[in-house]
């Protein structure tokens, strides 16, 4: 099984970015432990990053088209994005929106993201491993619809 984990604006500076809030693992640390993750799980996963908002746009619609399941940080897109989350309801997949920070305790900004209604489910708060967790809930949910 395919399974994207796609991660918008700003996610291409973790390691310099915030390590109080975001940790000190890099963008390529991240997506070299989230691979090797999945790919224990039995999932090929492939890791983009963007921070331009049209190329997270068509990636969630080529997702859409393959019924791909997606693993999502929309870091400060959650927030405003109308457009994501348009793109995002018409997942034919399930689609995991994650945080690494819990934006809950944060900034009364972070505390809403447009996002989540549409998405399956939502992991903020634990760090790197919260990408493992969504592919965990990805690996059984395949298992459970009998792909
Ligand atoms: C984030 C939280 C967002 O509020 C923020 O804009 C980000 C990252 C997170 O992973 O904790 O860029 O999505």
């Amino acid at each position: 099984t395919k399974v994207l984990v796609l991660n918008g604006v700003n996610l291409g500076r973790l390691g310099a970015r915030e390590p109080l809030v975001y940790g000190s693992t890099t963008h390529s640390e991240l997506a070299e432990r989230v691979t090797a993750h999945g790919a224990a799980l039995g999932l090929q996963v492939e890791v983009r990053q963007t921070d331009d908002e049209a190329e997270m746009i068509g990636w969630l619609h080529a997702a859409a088209d393959a019924g791909t399941p997606v693993v999502l940080n929309p870091a400060a897109w959650s927030h405003y994005s109308i457009a994501l989350r348009d793109a995002v309801a018409q997942r034919t997949a399930p689609l995991v929106e994650v945080h690494i920070s819990n934006v809950h305790t944060r900034e009364e900004f972070r505390h809403r993201s447009v996002v989540s209604a549409v998405a399956t489910g939502v992991i903020a708060g634990l760090g790197v491993a919260g990408y493992e967790l969504a592919l965990q809930y990805i690996a059984a949910d395949r298992h459970r619809s009998g792909e």
